[in-house]
């Protein structure tokens, strides 16, 4: 059966993308925030994931408002990365894992996840740019199943019920019949606000107890509802619920914490890092 390595868990924000493109990476403003990654990518290596569960929020790419899946999973044989309109170069394509898509899936629904199925997807900064932080060349080492979670439009999916995602995605991927390495990664969050009258909202305070929960209180944030996480954290600090998915995947056993950064701001989102692993 296929075995989870880990999870890392992360930030996304645009605008590293064009740090990237633009080599900015030991400019003063950007070099904390990549200094968080070469730990990171130390771990992977030893880590040999073959396939990446990319756990995430779509932000218009794919779903507008018209259309808005609640939970939505690609079942697709390559995904391309694509213009979103924040002008930063677009990244090679990524090898999907169908058989792990499907398998997904099927177990989900088996799981009462009602989830859309998606036989074309294309990736925005949400999933190239942390794949790029764990891959700076580029020349993807993995397949990808990507797992959406909409954090764009309410109604969304409470923080409790994204953590029973996340708990069935961690039973599906162990039940796979394959010798895989399997890598969950979860992106979005931590504290921003994009728009409004709190643009620029940050709530380290909670940031901070956040990440320490997530190694042996995993289940802290779900008792918070979406507004409650709004007002703590921001309209677009509710992309957190991807980093409970991601955690909860790991099962209830115990965990090690590898690897945890934090830096605020990149552009207006307190910027994190947690890389765990299952103990012993
Ligand atoms: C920013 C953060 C995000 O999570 C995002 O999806 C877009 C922009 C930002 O801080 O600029
Ligand atoms: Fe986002």
């Amino acid at each position: 059966m296929a075995k989870i390595v880990g999870t890392i868990t992360t930030s996304h924000v645009p605008a590293i993308g064009g740090a990237i493109a633009k080599g900015l990476q030991a400019d003063p403003y950007w070099k904390p925030f990549f200094d968080g990654f070469p730990p990171v990518r130390r771990w992977v290596a030893a880590a040999k994931p073959d396939v990446v569960v990319a756990i995430y929020n779509d932000h218009g790419l794919n779903f507008f408002l018209d259309k808005m899946p609640t939970f939505a999973i690609g079942a697709a044989a390559e995904y391309r990365s694509t213009d979103e309109g924040w002008g930063i170069p677009t990244m090679p394509p990524f090898a999907g894992e169908l058989d792990l898509s499907w398998h997904l899936i099927d177990s989900l629904v088996g799981d009462e996840f009602d989830v859309t199925t998606c036989q074309e997807m294309v990736f925005d900064h949400a999933v190239t740019l942390p794949m790029a932080l764990l891959w700076p060349e580029q020349k993807w080492p993995v397949k990808v199943v990507p797992v959406c979670i909409n954090t764009v439009q309410h109604p969304m999916p409470s923080a409790a019920r994204c953590y029973k995602l996340g708990e069935a995605v961690g039973r599906a991927v162990r039940s796979w019949d394959s010798d895989a390495r399997v890598l969950i990664l979860g992106t979005g969050g931590l504290s921003h606000q994009l728009d409004g009258q709190r643009a620029g909202f940050i709530n380290k305070e909670f940031d901070l107890q956040f990440i320490h929960s997530m190694v042996g209180d995993p289940k802290w944030a779900t008792r918070y509802s979406i507004p409650e996480l709004v007002r703590l954290t921001g309209t677009q600090g509710v992309e957190l619920v991807m980093w409970l998915a991601a955690r909860a995947a790991l099962g209830d056993g115990a965990v090690r914490k590898v690897h945890t950064t934090y830096h605020i701001p990149i552009s207006n989102t307190a910027a994190g890092i947690a890389v765990l692993e299952p103990a012993g």
